[in-house]
């Protein structure tokens, strides 16, 4: 794995890119799921335990290298985040800074039911969930879990008010095609958006290949044969999705094609930050930035600020995903 070290690379005095202005954060690569495309079953790949930011160095990174850098909008991810003790809290704090616009949540919606009301108390802008089916023994056998819960805490998030509640579907030829159509109707009765995401080779379990690959084009094709799909003109979050309604139905679907859309990185506004403290400026290439050794009060926040520059400075233009892409980490440290 590529990692630059921020000592030996020179400030060059670039005040950022105001492009550039969402921040993921993975408080956790531990999850309560284990989906196909997802989770490694050798729990090895696991960071340990005392490697994870605590919450104060996050609050560190985002005070003096994101903020300053004119990032204005957050996003927590893992893992599960919902499974890291404080994350809500670590929310709440999150909101209440100023400069700080949006901070939202992408989850499995497993621990919903017991967090949502906490969460729009925290003032969360949104909460996507991840639900690639409505089929109890299909989505067991996807990630491993029950759906119930999930389908109970989505309710929830809608009754206590969370202003933006989306679903994340994963394109799995042979798995889930035969339920596109009905979270499409189920997500349009409950005024959810839904967005159907292309696999991408971001885990050691994700390897793409013919028999599970399916491309957003293909979905979008066999969808227009059902009903007019319209573009929207406008943008619903922060993210790289592009959205279309479906007359017939009255439904507002997403895409995220960052495989088969050869413009999928045009305008990417975004760099994460790992649970274990790397600013990854791009999730498809190996490049990390190792802040954790800034982190702490008796070093200079300078240098957080540089670290920031530097992962800045070498963004890459697109990911490598085409090119034989090899994970090199797991995906949920690094935050989908
Ligand atoms: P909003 O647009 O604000 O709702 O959020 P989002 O779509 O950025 O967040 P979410 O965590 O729901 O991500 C949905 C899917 O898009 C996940 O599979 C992410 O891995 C993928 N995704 C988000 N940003 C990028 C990106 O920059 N590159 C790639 N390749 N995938 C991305
Ligand atoms: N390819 C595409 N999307 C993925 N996600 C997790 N792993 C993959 C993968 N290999 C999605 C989850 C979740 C989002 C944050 O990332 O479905 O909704
Ligand atoms: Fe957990 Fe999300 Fe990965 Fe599934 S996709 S195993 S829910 S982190």
């Amino acid at each position: 794995m590529l990692r630059e070290n921020v000592e030996s690379n020179f400030f060059q005095g670039l005040q950022g890119s105001a492009k550039v202005h969402y921040l993921r954060i993975s408080v956790t690569d531990r999850c309560n799921e284990r989906c196909v495309y997802c989770f490694p079953q050798d729990l090895g790949f696991l960071s340990k335990k005392e490697n994870l930011l605590s919450f104060e160095e996050i609050y560190w990174t985002i005070f003096h290298g994101a903020l300053r850098h004119g990032f204005k909008d957050f996003r927590i991810t893992g893992g599960e985040p919902l499974v890291r003790k404080g994350t809500v809290s670590f929310i709440e704090q999150l909101t209440k800074i100023s400069g700080v616009r949006s901070v939202r949540l992408s989850t499995n919606g497993t621990l919903l039911g017991l967090y949502a009301r906490k969460l729009k108390e925290a003032n969360i802008a949104g909460v996507n969930v991840s639900l690639d089916c409505l089929n109890p023994a299909l989505y067991k056998k996807i990630t491993g879990g029950d759906i119930a819960p999930v389908l109970e805490g989505i309710d929830e998030c809608q009754k206590v008010g969370i202003e933006s509640v989306k679903i994340n579907t994963v394109l799995l030829r042979g798995i889930n095609e035969e339920e596109f159509l009905p979270l499409i109707e189920w997500a349009s009765e409950k005024k959810l958006v839904i967005r159907f995401i292309e696999l991408m080779p971001i885990s050691y379990t994700g390897k793409i290949s013919k028999e599970n690959f399916l491309s957003v084009a293909e979905l979008k094709k066999r969808l227009e044969k059902q009903d007019d799909l319209e573009p929207l003109d406008y943008k619903l979050g922060q993210g790289p999705a592009k959205y279309f309604r479906m007359k017939k139905r009255n439904a507002i679907v997403g895409f995220i094609g960052a495989i088969s859309d050869f413009h999928f990185c045009d305008n990417c506004n975004k760099m994460r930050l790992t649970s274990d403290g790397f600013i990854r400026p791009c999730l498809g290439n190996h490049l990390e930035i190792d802040i954790k050794p800034f982190l702490r009060p008796s070093v200079d926040p300078f240098k957080v600020y540089q670290a920031f520059e530097l992962a800045l400075q070498r963004k890459p233009p697109e990911h490598s995903f085409r090119e034989n892409y090899n994970p090199g980490r797991v995906m949920t440290s690094i935050g989908g």
